[in-house]
Parts: structure tokens; sequence; C-alpha cells
């Protein structure tokens, strides 16, 4: 299967690709020093010489704070640039599955959001990946639209390794107690989106981690399980206000994915598996 996938060099780019470097997938990589997906031309040159079975769209401008002042470019990459991949991918004859976000919500039910729910972003970055949604199933009406929430992983910055910097330092830390949701290995998502492709799934898929939790309770795992002796202390989101407004609830029902067979593990075993392989907690990680 030949695939072409944007955004090899992100938290979740760095467990797709060597998923997808093996048979019996033929792998092209692409990452912004390859194509900025606001560049028309090139993202259309490149899907027609990769000519791909499955395109898969991870990159994204995800800095949800910096969207709030930069509207223009989160709505240019995120959306525009998600544009210009359906439409290359149409001309290709190509089948896309576009990565999204719980943030496409307000956050305002408190059971988990079906496929089926209305999109009613609260920040400008959900607002960019939620026109992005719905203009892709306008131009591709066979996409896969796979959402995904509250990423961690070894590729990048996440709240696990910033949890584990800030205990080992400081005898207390806080986080907040109103936002819940649920935690995503990329270690666990990478396999499971593979799979969506290989079911030639269509529509809007929501793909997490099991289970759910508050920013507070993650973090009072993150130490508990790493044995440090940092006090977790819970906060309001009012306390600590941020530029982007965040759902208080966005966990996503796993009906979808479960339509397809596919089961994810619960976002407490996939700390363990984590910590475990984050050099130097793994002595530290009690049972
Ligand atoms: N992280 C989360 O918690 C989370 C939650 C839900 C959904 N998602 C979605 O999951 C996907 C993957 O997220 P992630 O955490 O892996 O993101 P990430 O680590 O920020 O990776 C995104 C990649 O896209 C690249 N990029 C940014 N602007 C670009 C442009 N104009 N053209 C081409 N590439 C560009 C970035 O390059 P630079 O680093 O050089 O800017 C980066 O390598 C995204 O679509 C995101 O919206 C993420």
């Amino acid at each position: 299967m030949r695939v072409t996938l944007f955004g090899a060099s992100g938290l979740l780019g760095h467990d797709l690709v060597p998923e997808l470097s093996r048979e019996p997938y033929q792998l092209t990589a692409l990452s912004i020093e390859d194509v900025d997906l606001r560049d028309h031309a090139r993202v259309r040159n490149l899907i027609r010489e990769s000519r791909p079975e499955w395109i898969l769209l991870l990159a994204a401008y995800t800095d949800v704070d910096g969207c709030e002042s930069n509207r223009d470019l989160a709505f240019a990459v995120n959306c525009d640039g998600a544009v210009n991949v359906a439409e290359a991918a149409r001309a290709a004859g190509s089948r896309l599955l576009f990565v999204s976000t719980d943030y496409v919500f307000d956050g305002s039910k408190r059971s988990p959001y079906q496929t089926s729910d209305a999109r009613n972003p609260a920040s400008v970055y959900g607002e960019s990946k939620a026109r992005a949604e719905e203009q892709l199933l306008e131009i591709l009406p066979e996409v896969c639209i796979a959402r995904t929430s509250w990423l961690f992983g070894h590729g990048g910055k996440c709240f696990p390794g910033t949890i584990l910097k800030l205990a080992a330092t400081r005898p207390e830390i806080s986080v907040v107690n109103d936002q819940r949701g649920s935690p995503t290995f990329t270690v666990d998502l990478a396999p499971a989106l593979v799979q969506l492709c290989r079911a030639s799934a269509r529509g809007i898929v929501h793909v997490t981690n099991s289970g759910d939790c508050t920013w507070y309770e993650f973090a009072k795992e993150i130490v508990r399980l790493s044995g440090l002796p940092a006090a977790v202390r819970p906060v309001t989101t009012a306390e600590f206000p941020r530029p982007a407004r965040r759902p208080a609830y966005s966990v996503l029902s796993p009906d979808s994915l479960h339509a397809y067979n596919i089961h994810m593990p619960g976002w407490q075993d996939a700390l363990r598996r984590y910590l475990a392989s984050v050099s130097g907690a793994t002595a530290s990680v009690v049972p």
C-alpha cells in the first residue's frame, strides 16, 4: 500500500512513520521542510508524484493558545492547508485520513461525545479544525476524519513529560481539575490509524485511549507511578486563565472505533508504558 504522510516530524508522526516504514507499506513521509501545507502547487505535485492509495494528514498548527493571536495562520494551515491536500487527493484518486481534535466541541456535554454531535468549537484552533472537517467532507465524501485528544508520546513536548520535569524540581504543582478528557498515547494511536486505513474507514471516527480523567487526575497518576515526592494540588481553569478556552468536557465516545472492531487500551495502562520507556523513570515506576 502506497502511503503519503504529512506531519512526519511531529509528536504523532514520530510513531506513525515507523509503523508505516515496513512491508506492506511504501511510505513517503513529509515534514514541513519538504512541503508547507499552504503551498498548493507543491502539495499537488508531491501527491501526483507519490500516487498514494492513502494520505495521512497529521500536520497542523497545534499551538492552541498561539492560534488565538494568529487566527489567519491557524486557518491558513489547519483549514486551507487541509483543503489543499484534499483537492490533491481528489485529483490523484487517493483516500485521505485527516487527524482532528476533541476541541471541535464546546465541552458543554457531560456524557461522551458521539460522532453525530454538532461541532461548536470554543477556540480558534478548534474552529480551524472544525471548518476543515466540514470542507473536507464536501470535497471528499469518502474522507476519514479521526478525532483524537490529549496526545502524549516520545516525539515532542507533552503533558506527562512536563509533569515529570516539574515534579522532579518542585515540592508542589498545581493542575486544573475542571477539564475532563481522554489522554491518548501516540504509540497506541498510530497502529489504530493504520488499522482504519486497512479497514477502508470513512466518515468521522473517535480514536482515543479508553477511560477519562481531568488534567489534575492525570498529573496525580504520573507522579504516583513515577514515585516522585511532589504534591499535586487541584485548581480551577479560572485560577489559571489561558488565551484559548478549552472544553470542560471532551470525552469522545469509542462507539465509532468499535464499529471497526478496533479497541484501545486504557489511558492508565498507556501511561504506565510511556513512563516505563522514559529513560530515568524506569527504575522508579511503582506498581
Ligand atoms: N497534540 C494533541 O494533544 C492533539 C490532540 C488532538 C488532535 N491533535 C491533532 O493531531 C495531529 C498531530 O498532532 P501532533 O501533536 O503530532 O502535532 P505536532 O507535534 O505539532 O506536529 C504537527 C507537525 O505539523 C507541522 N506543521 C506545522 N505547520 C505546517 C505547515 N504549514 N505545513 C506543513 N507542516 C506543518 C509541524 O512542524 P513544526 O514543528 O516545524 O511547526 C509539526 O511537525 C494534528 O493534526 C493535531 O491537530 C493533536
